[in-house]
C-alpha cells in the first residue's frame, strides 16, 4: 500500500498570498499534503481555486508567504506568517491588556518579534541554500506555449542540461535520444521544430524534457487540459508508465476529478485556496464527505444509463459559518487517512455518521 511509502514531499500549512495595492488575494491558504514515493496525488478543483500557485510554490517560483515545504527530507522552503501573525496578536493583546498585564504582554510582544526576526532568517536562508529544486521538474497544460518555436526537439529537451552546465555533446545526445524512446517519440524526431507535431505529440516533448533531468518528481498541470479525448488516455498512460518503469512521483493537477480517478493513489480537493477533502481515490469516491466534494462527482457522467437517469448534479452551497466557526475550520482526520476541512463539531458529526 502507498501509504508505507516514506515521503518525498511534505507541504504543511503553504500559504502564498499575493497583494496588489490594499488588496490581498489569498490564492493558497493553509494547504497541507503529501507525496510518497512513487505515488501519485491528484489535486482538483475549478479554475481559480490556487492549484498551479500551489505547484509554483512548491518548486520555489515564489518566496512562499506562509507555511514550510520539505522535500526528500530535507526542510527546503520556509513562510513567515505564522510568526507574523502571532506577532500582529501580541501587538493587539498589549494595546488591550488592563494596566497590571501591561508588562508580561510587552514581554510577550517582544517575544514574538524575535520569533518572527528568526523565521525571516531561516525563510532568506532557505531561499539561498535552495534557490531552486531541479529535482522536481514540471509539465504544463500548454505544450506549444511552452516549447520554443526556434528551437529544434533536441535543443529543447537539452535545454536543462545545459542549464546545468553539461558540455559533453556526445552524452547529450546519447540522454535525448534515450528519454525519446521513454516517451514514445523517434530518433528523428530530434532534428524537427515543435509546428510539426499533434497536440499529443507535444506534450510527449514535454515530458521528455522533464524526466531528462532525472527528478524524483513530477508535477504535471493540467497536462491533458487542452488535448483531444482520445490523445488524453496516451499522454496519462505515459505519466502512469513513469511512475512503474522510474519510480517518478506526481502531483498530478487537473480541474476534473474524472481525469485523476484512475490514475491517483490519493486525491486532493481545492476550494478557493484551501485543500477540502483528501483521501484515497477510492474512498473519495465511494464516500464523499465535503459538499464541494459531493458537486465535484455529481458532474461525472458514468457510462451506465441507469446512473446516469438517476444523477442529478449538485450545486455546492458553502454553509454560513460564523466567525468563531470560521475560525476553527481546519483539515480534520474523520477516517483514517481520510481529511476534510470542517470544524470540531462538522467533524464529530461526520465520524458519528458512519457508525
Ligand atoms: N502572480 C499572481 N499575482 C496575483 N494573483 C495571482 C497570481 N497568480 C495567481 N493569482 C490569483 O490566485 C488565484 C489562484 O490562481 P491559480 O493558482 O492560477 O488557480 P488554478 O491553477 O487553480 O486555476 C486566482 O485568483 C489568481 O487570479
Ligand atoms: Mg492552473
Amino acid at each position: 500500500m502507498a501509504t508505507e511509502k516514506p515521503e518525498l514531499l511534505r507541504v504543511e500549512h503553504l500559504r502564498q498570498y499575493f497583494k496588489s495595492g490594499h488588496a490581498v488575494t489569498k490564492a493558497v491558504d493553509d494547504v497541507s499534503f503529501s507525496v510518497k514515493n512513487g505515488e501519485i496525488v491528484g489535486l482538483v478543483g475549478e479554475s481559480g481555486c490556487g492549484k498551479t500557485t500551489t505547484a509554483r510554490s512548491v518548486i520555489k517560483l515564489y518566496n512562499i508567504t506562509g507555511g514550510k515545504v520539505w522535500f526528500d527530507g530535507e526542510l527546503i522552503s520556509a513562510g513567515t506568517w505564522d510568526e507574523q501573525e502571532a506577532l500582529r496578536q501580541a501587538k493587539a493583546a498589549l494595546k488591550a491588556a488592563a494596566p497590571s498585564e501591561k508588562a508580561e504582554a510587552r514581554a510577550r510582544l517582544l517575544e514574538a518579534k524575535a520569533k518572527c526576526r528568526e523565521a525571516e532568517a531561516q525563510s532568506k536562508a532557505l531561499r539561498k541554500k535552495y534557490p531552486t529544486v531541479t529535482q522536481i521538474q514540471m509539465i504544463f497544460q500548454d505544450p506549444m506555449a511552452s516549447l520554443n518555436p526556434r528551437m529544434t526537439i533536441k535543443e529543447i529537451i537539452a535545454e536543462g542540461l545545459r542549464i546545468r552546465g553539461m558540455k559533453d555533446e556526445k552524452k547529450i545526445s546519447d540522454m535525448v535520444m534515450d528519454v525519446l524512446g521513454k516517451v514514445g517519440l523517434l530518433p528523428e524526431h530530434a532534428n524537427r521544430y515543435p509546428h510539426e507535431f499533434s497536440g499529443g505529440q507535444r506534450q510527449r516533448i514535454g515530458v521528455a524534457r522533464a524526466i531528462i533531468m532525472e527528478p524524483k518528481m513530477i508535477i504535471a498541470d493540467e497536462p491533458v487540459s487542452a488535448l483531444d479525448v482520445s490523445i488524453q488516455a496516451q499522454v496519462i498512460n505515459l505519466l502512469g508508465s513513469l511512475r512503474e518503469e522510474m519510480g517518478i512521483s506526481i502531483l498530478f493537477i487537473a480541474h476534473d476529478l474524472s481525469v485523476v480517478k484512475y490514475f491517483s493513489d490519493r486525491i486532493g480537493v481545492m476550494y478557493f485556496g484551501h485543500l477540502v477533502e483528501l483521501a484515497e481515490s477510492d474512498e473519495l469516491f465511494a464516500r464523499p464527505l465535503h459538499g464541494y466534494t459531493q458537486s465535484l462527482l455529481s458532474a461525472i457522467p458514468m457510462p451506465d444509463p441507469h446512473y446516469e437517469k438517476r444523477r442529478k448534479r449538485i450545486i455546492y452551497q458553502p454553509p454560513q459559518y460564523t466567525p468563531e466557526e470560521e475560525a476553527d475550520l481546519a483539515l480534520r482526520e474523520i477516517f483514517p487517512g481520510h481529511f476534510v476541512r470542517c470544524t470540531a463539531a462538522e467533524a464529530e458529526r461526520l465520524k458519528g455518521q458512519a457508525q
